[in-house]
């Protein structure tokens, strides 16, 4: 059985759309002989439209990259959202963002501007999933707007979103000094007490 939960009773409608779209997975996934009893979610609709686009990308390293950064960014970034006392709700979004916030980057492979260009096509994407609700799709794409801005402090969701981007980028390799050496990833490491 698809479900969703919700504690927020106005948004049955988008749990109603939701669930369809969870029923499509997991009529995939029955497809393949493969039965999972989960929930299905937002960010299921939004990993099966970031997959299509993934999957276009013809340079097998730039393809490689993608996965690893953007779903490594959006586990990390759902983490440091509920590590810092936000609700799974928003450990949602933030894995959300974490998802697109360089999409331009790597679907695109144009890094000028990426996180300006990421968050109008975050926006459309958002959009086309026709499950969010407008205040929502405002903070993913602040958040991604702002997240090459490292030197500076913004808002506590959109410093989730940087924390996480340097976050799987160091842990990728620990002990590359590069990114050990950033003084965000030294107070990160201080707060999650490693
Ligand atoms: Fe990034």
């Amino acid at each position: 059985m698809c479900y969703v939960k919700s504690s927020r009773p106005d948004r049955m409608r988008i749990n109603v759309l939701v669930s369809l779209e969870g029923c499509r997975f997991a009529a995939a996934y029955f497809e393949r002989g493969i039965f999972m009893d989960r929930q299905y979610t937002k960010i299921d609709i939004v990993r099966s439209i970031l997959d299509e686009e993934l999957k276009k990308i013809e340079d097998e390293e730039l393809k490689r990259c993608a996965y690893v950064h953007l779903y490594g960014v959006g586990q990390a970034a759902a983490f440091l959202a509920m590590k810092r006392g936000f609700g799974r709700e928003f450990a949602e979004l933030a894995e959300i963002a974490g998802m697109l916030h360089d999409y331009s980057k790597y679907v695109l492979n144009d890094e000028a501007y990426h996180a300006e260009k990421s968050a109008k096509y975050a926006r459309a994407i958002l959009e086309k999933g026709k499950v969010f609700e407008v205040e929502d799709i405002k903070i993913v794409c602040d958040a991604i707007y702002n997240h090459s801005r490292k030197q500076e402090i913004g808002n506590a969701f959109c410093e989730v979103l940087k924390d996480a981007d340097e976050m799987q980028h160091f842990f990728r390799n620990p002990t590359e000094n590069y990114f050990f050496e950033k003084e965000r990833i030294q107070k990160l490491m201080k707060e999650l007490g490693v």
